[in-house]
């Protein structure tokens, strides 16, 4: 299959030395990437600013200095991008040529009114109010192109963990959603392993504590097995 991942937080700037973003660290796409690759699928991999080794430098074993905006490696193409905006155009560009997505990047839902050209300076004031606007829902604007592709979501929650995800499951179209509670142990953000449950229309499967790269393999053995069941 042609794979559209994506991984890692946006950033949202708010002037040249400030963000808006979250604590993805885009393990989990990144395993994703690497599990697919290793399979045989050809894998673009959209992702937002990580602190992670590249894949093609993790595949080296070599950390590089050099990040370059689109690298590849064996079945990998790393397209980066950095705020919403640009993971939206991204996704676009690449959405055609692909067989299913999965989006388990963790897009800021709000970005700054206004993007200040200079540091904004804090002189006396004590307290400080920002306007933020909605960024662009990645999965509900390009829900119309989706045709026969595979759409698969996550959903990292605190609370509500079942119903969110449902309710994700249905608003974004999508065909599987991959959900965690965050706040449980060994759980969620920065961590080596994740604990998910996977919900289709029809059933809900729980997983065990698993490192984030078995949770990978087991995502790609049900997307495997919805695009030959012809879902
Ligand atoms: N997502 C997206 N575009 C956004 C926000 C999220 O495409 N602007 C995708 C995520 O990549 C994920 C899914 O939608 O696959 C659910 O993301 P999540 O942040 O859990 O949900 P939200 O849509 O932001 O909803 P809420 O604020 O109610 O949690």
């Amino acid at each position: 299959m042609r794979l559209l991942i994506t991984a890692g937080p946006t950033r949202e700037p708010l002037d040249p030395v400030r963000f808006l973003s979250n604590r993805s660290s885009g393990k989990m796409g990144y395993a994703l990437a690497a599990a697919a690759a290793a399979r045989g699928h050809e894998v673009t991999l959209v992702s937002g600013p990580v602190a992670l080794p590249s894949l093609e430098d993790a595949a080296s074993g070599r950390i590089s200095e050099k990040r370059p905006e689109v690298a590849s490696t064996k079945n990998v193409q790393i397209v980066r991008v950095v705020t919403a905006a640009d993971m939206l155009a991204a996704v676009k560009q690449h959405l055609a040529t692909c067989d299913a997505l999965i989006m388990a990047a963790a897009v800021a839902d709000w970005r700054p009114v206004r993007v200040a050209r200079r540091k904004m300076k804090k002189g006396e004031a004590q307290t400080m109010t920002l306007e933020l606007k909605r960024t662009p829902d990645i999965l509900k604007t390009i829900a119309p192109l989706k045709g026969q592709k595979l759409f698969i979501g996550f959903a990292a929650e605190t609370h509500n963990v079942r119903a969110e995800a449902k309710r994700k499951l249905r608003e974004k179209n999508l065909d599987l959603i991959v959900a965690n509670d965050v706040t449980a142990p060994g759980a969620g953000f920065e961590v080596e392993t994740n604990r998910v449950t996977i919900f289709d229309a029809h059933s809900e499967e729980q997983l065990p504590l698993l490192s984030k790269r078995d949770v990978a393999e087991r995502i790609l053995d049900r997307l495997e097995a919805k695009r030959k069941s012809g879902r």
